[in-house]
């Protein structure tokens, strides 16, 4: 934050977006801006009761900042307050959002032209998988939806929701579904919607998303696709250097293709503002679930109107805005500039296993080391009792160094193969900022001293 840009990148836009209503004529603002400065003095102060998420020291949860040109479009984008329900609302951004989204379609190969997809933006991650089971709900009413166990928790919640039957699928030692048990419940043909993980929450594990396609030719389930985290990994896919993804990531990638539906969260790794994630339809027959007629929107223009293709009405037209100006400075290609900052993140997060790996106070997953940017890794005890006690430990250990990790508890067969049933908490690391990389050291020295307070070695 030293430094932020942002402040004059704003100003000189906000210049430029005056004279674009220029021929108006003038008003008075009405707010006494002496008295909004006291209130955001105070609220300056109030932030500042935030972990450091902006910071390299910040190595927790899913938190990555959002990019200056996001910032700062959004920003800008407050001085009309577009809303993307209808074009009445949100003209320009309505375009952009429509731009933007197929910049994402298009890294999964979904190509643009005259009926070739369905897509919006949504508020979260949550409700653009909302959507996706709904309308896969429509077109199997009453069969079950089935994920992972490792899958996000919000797809129990939805399905309770929709009053669709979720069907939790064991996962494999490195947190992946585990296919045998999938096809056995395909089996009993009431299988609606197989749900694919690409990036799960706890570990960045990446569903065999393959697989479960070749599942989907012999049992006809519907494929959805939750790559809200770990969508973005798509762009790194077809890379074959050292770092890249392994064999099996990359054909999972490489079959998003041919999903019905996908999700994908800019606010995540998209370097969005929260209030950002995305919906994506192969079929734009699907259209039809959303059909509605509006008596208070809708008059201004006969193209489509987001608000027909979308549950949420009212939509923050500066989320679409913040993400067109993002993909207009760092294009979605691989190889390009976003492309290395998710291989950065990825080069970081594997030197810290790398590390974990040769050190003895330590126990890292048995199966292989992580499959995106998230790694995880147990404090060698006695028990798991005890490494779970220890990892509380180091984890406040650690944030009295500034360096803020976070905690997951992980079943222990993934430490130990043949292990008991039962679950361990770890120290989990989400290694999303390009800048993470070359934090490294930094980060191990305070990771290092940490455990040796705790541990007296
Ligand atoms: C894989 C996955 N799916 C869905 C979600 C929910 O997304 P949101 O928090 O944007 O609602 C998350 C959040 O972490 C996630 O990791």
């Amino acid at each position: 934050m030293v430094n932020d840009p942002v402040p004059l990148l704003l100003s000189r836009a906000t210049e430029l977006l005056e004279a674009e209503f220029g021929a108006l004529p003038a008003f008075e603002a009405t707010a006494d801006l002496e008295s909004v400065a006291r209130v955001l003095q105070a609220t300056a102060h109030r932030l500042g009761d935030n972990y450091p998420y902006f910071h390299p020291l910040y190595a927790g949860q899913m938190l990555k900042p959002p990019h200056a040109v996001a910032r700062a479009a959004y920003a800008l984008a407050m001085t009309v307050n577009p809303n993307n329900h209808a074009r009445d609302g949100g003209r320009a951004s309505s375009e952009m959002e429509i731009e933007a989204v197929s910049e994402i379609a298009g890294m999964f190969g979904w190509k643009d032209g005259a009926g070739s997809y369905l897509g919006h933006l949504t508020s979260s991650g949550t409700l653009a998988n909302l959507e996706a089971l709904w309308v896969a709900g429509q077109l199997a009413p009453g069969k079950r939806i089935v994920g992972s166990e490792q899958a996000h928790y919000t797809h129990q919640r939805i399905s309770a929701v929709l009053k669709l039957e979720f069907t939790p699928i064991a996962a494999d030692e490195r947190g992946r579904m585990d296919l045998d048990a999938l096809e056995a419940e395909l089996r009993h043909g009431d299988v609606g919607t197989v749900v694919v993980t690409l990036g799960t929450t706890a570990i960045g594990a990446v569903d065999a998303l393959d697989g479960v396609l070749k599942l989907k030719t012999r049992y006809g389930s519907r494929v959805h696709v939750d790559g809200a985290y770990g969508g973005y990994f798509r762009l790194i896919a077809e890379d074959r250097d050292e770092g890249s993804l392994d064999g099996a990531a990359r054909r999972a990638y490489r079959a998003t293709v041919d999903a019905d539906s996908l999700v994908i969260d800019p606010h995540k790794h998209g370097l969005q503002p929260y209030g950002c994630g995305c919906v994506l339809f192969r079929d734009p027959a699907v259209g039809r679930f959303y059909k509605h007629d509006s008596p208070y929107t809708y008059f201004t223009s006969r193209q489509l109107h987001l608000g027909e293709i979308s549950l949420e009405c009212s939509r923050a037209g500066a989320a679409a805005v913040a993400l067109w100006a993002t993909h207009q400075l760092l294009p979605l290609t691989p190889g390009g500039e976003f492309a290395r900052g998710l291989r950065s993140g990825r080069a970081a997060a594997l030197e810290l296993d790398r590390r974990l790996r040769n050190d003895g106070r330590f126990e890292v997953l048995a199966g292989a080391g992580p499959e995106l940017d998230i790694v995880v890794w147990k404090v060698k005890a006695e028990s798991a009792e005890r490494a779970s006690e220890l990892a509380h430990k180091v984890f406040a250990a650690c944030a009295t160094r500034d360096l803020h990790l976070a905690l997951v508890q992980l079943p222990q067969f993934w430490f130990e193969p043949g292990a008991e049933a039962g679950l361990v908490t770890c120290l989990r690391s989400v290694l999303m900022k390009p800048e993470h990389a070359v934090w490294m050291d930094r980060i191990w020295d305070r990771l290092s001293a940490a455990c040796g307070e705790v541990l007296g070695v």
